[in-house]
């Protein structure tokens, strides 16, 4: 079996979108709810049993080490006053297996996924856009755990995608799609963000892949787009290869990286809340009589 197991999270986005609150706080330490939307995406990797963690940040993120490191005055405090429940939140995020890199200047996803090459050389990878928070349903399988048990039974690259309408086709990389079983396709072609008449199919690139350890050398050997290398031109090598796979994610999927994508995980996560889940319904339901 290919055992999977390391991941990368690019986390390096300057979150202009969201100034000047990312003037002085990265983007991944904005809270959905009362959690950085980084821990969520660490915390999508447990069911899939992905333990090395490289995370790349932009320069001036220790805010995010010291998220994920000890904090023994508050651990001690809540001990001590009895809040037990509170001092499990904090050590939770307690994550020493989290290796950080820096990704100096911004060239892109392929960049970033070339920073934590010393962590991973020419192993295969989990790959986790951080500015997308994936949710299953309850009891069901997160989209990470499906994709690695695609790859360790199939041993080839395996995309999570979704399927998109009209314009926003062009807002993805995009897929052609061959043979088909038991959910997952054979990859046949591959595009980066195509206009609407070139697009292969409805079938979106979301922000989950299992990427075969050869992908890390063909990196270096692509052609720049600008002065940014395209992590779908390596993808496109493997579809050539019929080495690459994809399976369709149903799971919720917010874009946290724009305004409206985060305001929608906050009252989505809100009306799933076991604290404030009622309130939050009441308030909408009567909000929107006023709209
Ligand atoms: C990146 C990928 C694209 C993918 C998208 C998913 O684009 O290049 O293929 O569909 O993430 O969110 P970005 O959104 O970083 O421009």
């Amino acid at each position: 079996m290919n055992k999977l197991k390391k991941a990368i999270i690019p986390a390096a986005g300057l979150g202009t979108r969201f100034l000047p609150i990312t003037k002085v706080i990265p983007k991944p330490m904005l809270s959905v709810l009362d959690k950085p939307t980084i821990q969520y995406i660490i915390e999508e990797l447990k069911d899939a049993d992905i333990e090395e963690i490289i995370v790349v940040v932009s320069p001036n993120s220790d805010i995010i080490k010291n998220h994920f490191g000890k904090n023994e005055q508050l651990e001690q405090r809540l001990l001590s006053d009895g809040k037990q429940s509170l001092y499990e939140i904090a050590k939770e995020t307690y994550k020493p297996n989290i290796k950080f890199v820096v990704q100096e200047t911004a060239n892109g996803l392929a960049g970033a996924i070339l920073c934590a090459e010393p962590y991973v050389k020419d192993q295969p990878f989990a790959l986790l856009l951080g500015d997308e928070l994936l949710v299953a349903d309850k009891g069901q399988k997160s989209c990470m755990k499906k994709l690695t048990e695609i790859y360790e039974n199939t041993g080839k690259s395996v995309i999570a995608t979704m399927e998109v309408f009209g314009d926003d086709v062009s807002k993805y990389g995009n897929l052609g799609i061959g043979n088909e079983q038991d959910g997952v396709m054979t990859v046949t072609d591959i595009l980066e963000k195509p206009s609407v008449n070139e697009a292969l199919s409805n079938n979106a690139i979301i922000g989950r892949y299992v990427i075969s350890g050869e992908v890390m050398q063909l990196l270096k050997t692509l052609k720049p787009h600008g002065n940014e290398i395209y992590l779908t031109d390596a993808l496109e090598h493997l579809a050539k290869k019929g080495q690459l796979l994809a399976t369709c994610i149903e799971d919720d999927r917010y874009d946290v990286g724009d305004k409206f994508g985060y305001i929608r995980a906050n009252v989505e996560m809100a009306l799933k809340s076991k604290e404030i889940g009622e309130e939050t319904k009441e308030y909408i339901k009567n909000l929107a009589k006023t709209l």
